[in-house]
């Protein structure tokens, strides 16, 4: 069977999108399903392409036992909307910019990560230039919807 690919998409791809890329290899990690389900993420800017994430990401995830130092930031590019199922995009204006430069015999389907949480926000904030706190919030609403995603994407 072919695995099913995600792509969690921000705009930095130094502080959202890591985290839902580190948290998602640990639950599939944990589960087994590490070569059923790929999952990457990128950003909608190229300010930080060959970045790790932001320090600040990193410790909020760690502080919870996730991993997120091997990772490295990078852009979106056309090819991402044949490669991947799902686009998981952390806002309304990253998904817009996602709309905005998806080709239109694309693969993959276009959605808020959000969409699949429990929460009533329906947007992961940008944390970039607040406080530590936003980062605490950021990894609480992102483990709930890629919880609630993982459940999705196992039905099918
Ligand atoms: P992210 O946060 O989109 O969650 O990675 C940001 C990172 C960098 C910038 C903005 C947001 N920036 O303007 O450089």
């Amino acid at each position: 069977m072919q695995p099913v690919s995600l792509l969690f998409v921000c705009l930095g791809n130094i502080c959202r999108s890591p985290t839902a890329h580190g948290v998602c290899l640990q639950r599939l990690q944990e589960r087994g399903l590490s070569e059923a389900i790929k999952v990457d993420s990128a950003g909608t800017g190229d300010w930080h392409v060959g970045a790790g994430p932001d320090s600040r990401a990193t410790e909020a995830a760690a502080g919870k036992g996730y991993d997120l130092t091997p990772l490295r930031a990078r852009s979106v590019t056309v090819q991402d909307f044949y490669d991947f199922d799902y686009i998981l995009a952390m806002d309304r204006q990253n998904l817009a910019d996602l709309q905005a430069m998806a080709p239109a015999d694309a693969r993959a389907q276009l959605a808020l990560l959000l969409d699949f949480g429990s929460s009533d926000e329906s947007e992961v904030p940008d944390p970039y230039y607040g406080g530590d706190d936003g980062f605490g919030h950021v990894l609480s609403l992102v483990e709930d919807a890629v919880d609630g995603l993982l459940a999705r994407v196992c039905e099918r």
